[in-house]
């Protein structure tokens, strides 16, 4: 059922605190125009609509944020985890204190309805909370020595100063997830956010420097791929670079790495499959099924991307699943009941089109939706397709859509076979009421997350992160700290000697 689009009142008037919608760049602790003066419109993808004007960044902009985290960063990095821990923490507060405005921000810029951007803000600000915490815990170790005139141990430190590249899926969440453990690790870091997306961060930053996050701890440059985050990759002053977005960009930024041997976080693409077996609970797996397909419209990198459906349940969980996706409500994410805003560009609903076009080409069943939206610009209906196969375009690329492609197998093995069967391992979601088969799948499963009768997994306590084409390192829980942690070993010798009987 269609929600007309309401015509929006400009953003700054929903805002209850209009501080918030910052449209400069954010560096060493000030706002500042780009150096060239150039900036760029941010569009609401519901209307079309010019919410802001945003400073675009140059290689120069990107040149001094990164020397002002360099500059800060002994101090920050010096302070006890304590302090650390107490400014993260008031970060977080401040979040939580301006989640209704910063989830208004969110929906004008992503297109998502606004509870579930309100949802993604207090996610976004768990991360900040768990790693408050965290920057307290990161311990060294001892080790028992080979000589007895030796002790040994294991330093953690923080790496220096970190680039993150995020994407527009969740504006907020992403850059939390890399920034809190960064900051509590001690380390400083230059956010360059999606260029569709830059006002979530740049809120971000206005709260930041609210609550007293040293200059240059936190830096956030909009601009051009091409020429912010070129800056970042390939400047010596940055010693890790953190990534969400597809595995394309993220290989060709590892190459960029590699000049200056960075570490990398990588998180990227995904294929998700979704098995459902015949001994699965048919509501568990309808509703899981909605959650992870339809979260986002589609656009999240664990999105369930085939939904591999055993032959015996087949038909009843396809019926099922039609009918409800078939209530979810399509409108601006500004209007009430809204279950699925648009996609984030006219680019990205093309991609869909061609997906089920192929998929129908090649002889899959439209069951629901399958056409663009009548609300015309990025609004897709959400669609689910039935007697989908291996060969289609739609089985092998991530669509980053709401479309449910169901595909019929026969056996367990058949099952893992097919889910298996991509370069991509992000996440994997498996519904049954066999536990010993939840254990053999899970463990045949090549992903690095792996959901069991739930379509919603993501926790700050749990480690997110995909394997093969998918991606390096995790986000979230007490590995996610570690990826901004260096290992010094550190052998005291002699120390059976006096050296005071020496002088
Ligand atoms: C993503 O799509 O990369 C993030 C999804 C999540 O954190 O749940």
């Amino acid at each position: 059922m269609a929600v007309a689009p309401a015509t929006p009142p400009p953003l700054a008037r929903r805002l209850r605190d209009a501080q918030l919608l910052r449209t400069d760049l954010f560096v060493d602790g000030a706002w500042a125009e780009a150096a060239d003066g150039r900036r760029f419109d941010v569009r609401d993808p519901a209307s079309g609509e010019v919410v802001a004007s945003v400073a675009a960044g140059t290689r120069d902009d990107a040149r001094r944020a990164l020397e002002a985290a360099a500059r800060s960063l002994p101090a920050w990095s010096a302070l006890p985890a304590k302090e650390r821990s107490a400014v993260l923490r008031r970060w977080f507060e401040a979040i939580v204190d301006a989640a209704d405005d910063l989830a208004a921000i969110l929906t004008a810029e992503q297109g998502k309805p606004l509870g579930e951007a309100r949802a993604e803000v207090l996610y976004g600000a768990s991360f900040v909370e768990w790693y408050a915490e965290e920057a307290k815990r990161v311990y060294g170790e001892t080790i028992p020595a080979n000589t007895a005139d030796r002790r040994m141990l294991v330093l953690r430190q923080p790496i220096g100063v970190c680039a993150a590249i995020t994407p527009w899926n969740f504006p907020t969440a992403m850059i939390t997830r890399k920034a809190g453990p960064a900051l509590a690790a001690g380390c400083t870091m230059v956010v360059k956010p999606a260029s569709a997306t830059p006002l979530s961060a740049l809120a971000l930053a206005e709260l930041a420097s609210r609550v007293g996050l040293p200059d240059g701890v936190f830096s956030v440059v909009p601009g051009a791929a091409s020429v912010v985050a070129e800056e970042l990759v390939t400047s010596p002053l940055v010693r890790k670079v953190t990534f969400t977005g597809s595995t394309e960009v993220g290989k060709a930024l590892m190459e960029r790495c590699a000049g200056s041997v960075k570490k990398v976080s990588l998180e990227l693409g995904g294929n998700a499959p979704l098995i459902v077996f015949d001994d699965a609970d048919l509501d568990v797996a309808v509703e899981g099924a909605i959650a992870s397909k339809f979260r986002n419209t589609g656009q999240t990198c664990v999105c369930a991307n085939r939904l591999l459906v055993q032959e015996g349940i087949h038909d009843r969980f396809v019926e099922r699943l039609a009918d409800a996706v078939a209530e979810l409500r399509v409108g601006n994410g500004f209007d009430d009941g809204v279950d699925q805003g648009p996609l984030i560009d006219r680019a990205a609903v093309e991609k869909v089109e061609e997906h089920v076009r192929d998929a129908v080409d090649h002889g899959a069943v439209v069951v629901c939706g399958g056409r663009p939206h009548e609300l015309g610009g990025c609004f897709y209906e959400p669609t689910v397709l039935r007697g989908v196969t291996p060969e289609m375009r739609i089985a092998h690329e991530e669509t980053f859509g709401p479309v449910a492609p169901v595909f019929r197998f026969a056996s367990e093995d058949e099952a893992v076979e097919l889910a298996n069967a991509t370069p991509y391992g992000l996440a994997a979601y498996v519904f049954t009421r066999d536990v010993a088969r939840v254990w053999r799948v899970s463990e045949a499963l090549e992903a690095g997350v792996v959901a069991v009768n739930t379509g919603i997994f993501s926790y700050e306590g749990a480690p997110f992160g995909g394997v093969k084409e998918s991606g390096i390192g995790r986000e979230g829980s007490h590995h996610g700290i570690a990826e901004f942690l260096e290992i010094k070993y550190v052998c005291l010798g002699a120390i059976d000697r006096d050296s005071s009987r020496g002088a």
